[in-house]
């Protein structure tokens, strides 16, 4: 299994390309199976979640078209793809496709608005929660569908002549079942009310593309989205917006270790909350025409307290790396995280650098060290793989990130973009 290695202590000087966002292509991949005709994605990340998703969709039927390089494009550029959903072939999502990947349950939605029913696997137990689907089972019982649950599977029907729309007030905050009620409601008869929708950007790229495909959604970006049905939607080129975990994660890395990076294409309008609680911890954050300059300059990190919290608040996505940056702050600051039940697995990790964290249920407190020392790492999920590699960046001596899959899901050539910029960093394999 590849592993990373890094030698710490180099500060971070020059420019990343961002990538298309992860959350943002998996939905608008998904998307494409609410019409016939081609749906063209352009930016998309190269990404293992995006091959995964790419598997479950072959399998419905979906042709696949990876479009080549044009002149004057960088490899960094993402990808132009061609999503052609002719037929749909099967309406089964199996598990063996959807055990690995939670996104692959969104399919659902599409499905049955589209072929009127579906059979998707539950997506299972997961490393960060419990991450149950109880909210999209009550939006999609609200647009008309029966549902059972069959050896593991969700079978989920339409009434004759398809989905109904309805008003749809979530409990709960939840990305996923906007997503998946959203696309649903495109096709339904009648309007659909989704209240306590997710805000994220990614809903709202999601939303803007289907706009662009036919549907009639008005509230883009607000908490309530209104989606009048139509009968069919037709094809699009939609962008993928850029990734602001991405942005959020090498903010971090150059505060971590000082020195000056632009983030080429960073929009900091989609990590505000971020931003700002990166300001207050004293990093020297500027908008540019072309994206987002961090710098930070030998002053040291204040300690500063955060809470996860559903867009606008600042992402849980986020919550593993600011928690490394904290680890060497000039204090003791607190982390809340309030979204998953068990998104902590990095603190046993990060301890290993010498970091000072104390867990008690949801919170976190970190009492920052002078240096954290190189180690051998791993972890159990994307994010707090990456909040390894940024430690790591900052820490004394050689450290070695284990079982880097998880990296390889969410994060576009990471050792590539770091070693641009000055980090000593490389993959070794087997
Ligand atoms: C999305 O997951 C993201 N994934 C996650 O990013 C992200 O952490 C999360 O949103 C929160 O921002 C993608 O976009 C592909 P939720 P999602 O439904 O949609 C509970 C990453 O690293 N809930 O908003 O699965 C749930 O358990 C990933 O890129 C229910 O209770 O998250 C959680 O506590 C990890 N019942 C909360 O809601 C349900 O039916 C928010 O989860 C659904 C969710």
């Amino acid at each position: 299994m590849d592993r990373i290695r890094i030698v710490g202590g180099n500060q971070l000087r020059g420019e990343i390309p961002i990538s298309g966002a992860k959350n943002a292509a998996l939905p608008l991949m998904i998307a494409s199976l609410l019409t016939k005709d081609p749906l063209v994605l352009e930016n998309v990340p190269r990404l293992a979640d995006v091959k995964q998703l790419e598997r479950i969709l072959e399998n419905h039927g979906v042709d696949i078209a990876v479009h080549g390089r044009r002149p004057g494009s960088d490899r960094m550029d993402g990808q132009r793809m061609t999503f052609h959903a002719a037929d749909i072939a099967d309406t089964t999502a199996p598990y063996e496709l959807v055990s690995t990947m939670r996104a692959s349950f969104w399919v659902i939605g599409p499905l049955l608005a589209r072929a009127h029913e579906a059979r998707v696997s539950l997506p299972g137990g997961c490393a960060i929660g419990t991450r149950p689907v109880d909210l999209f089972l009550f939006g999609l019982k609200a647009l008309g569908a029966e549902i059972e649950i069959d050896e593991g599977y969700v079978v989920a029907r339409a009434p004759a002549g398809g989905l109904v729309g309805a008003t749809v007030s979530f409990p709960k905050v939840s990305v996923g079942a906007t997503h998946t009620i959203m696309m649903a409601a495109t096709l339904a008869h009648g309007t659909t009310v989704i209240e306590n929708a997710a805000q994220e950007p990614e809903i709202t790229n999601v939303a803007e593309c289907l706009v662009a495909m036919g549907a009639r959604i008005s509230g883009i970006g607000t908490r309530t989205l209104t989606v009048e049905g139509v009968s069919e939607l037709h094809g699009a080129t939609v962008e993928v917006i850029p990734d602001r975990i991405e942005t959020g994660t090498f903010a971090m890395a150059a505060a971590m270790t000082g020195g000056d990076v632009l983030l080429r294409n960073a929009r900091p309008e989609h990590l505000q909350a971020a931003l700002d609680v990166l300001g207050r911890s004293g990093v020297h954050l500027t908008p540019e025409a072309n994206g987002l300059r961090v710098r930070r300059n030998g002053n040291g990190i204040l300690p500063t307290d955060v809470e996860t919290q559903p867009f606008p608040g600042f992402p849980t996505d986020l919550q593993a790396q600011f928690m490394a940056l904290m680890t060497m702050s000039q204090g003791t600051s607190t982390i809340r995280e309030t979204i998953f039940e068990n998104r902590y697995m990095h603190v046993a990790e990060l301890a290993r650098f010498g970091a000072d964290i104390r867990v008690d249920g949801q919170v976190a407190t970190v009492t920052g060290v002078s240096q954290l020392k190189g180690a051998q790492v791993m972890a159990t999920d994307l994010r707090a793989s990456v909040s390894l590699v940024i430690a790591g960046l900052a820490a004394k001596g050689e450290t070695t990130v284990n079982r880097i899959y998880h990296l390889d899901r969410g994060f576009e050539r990471l050792e590539e973009k770091l070693s641009r910029c000055g980090a000593d960093i490389e993959r070794v394999s087997g």
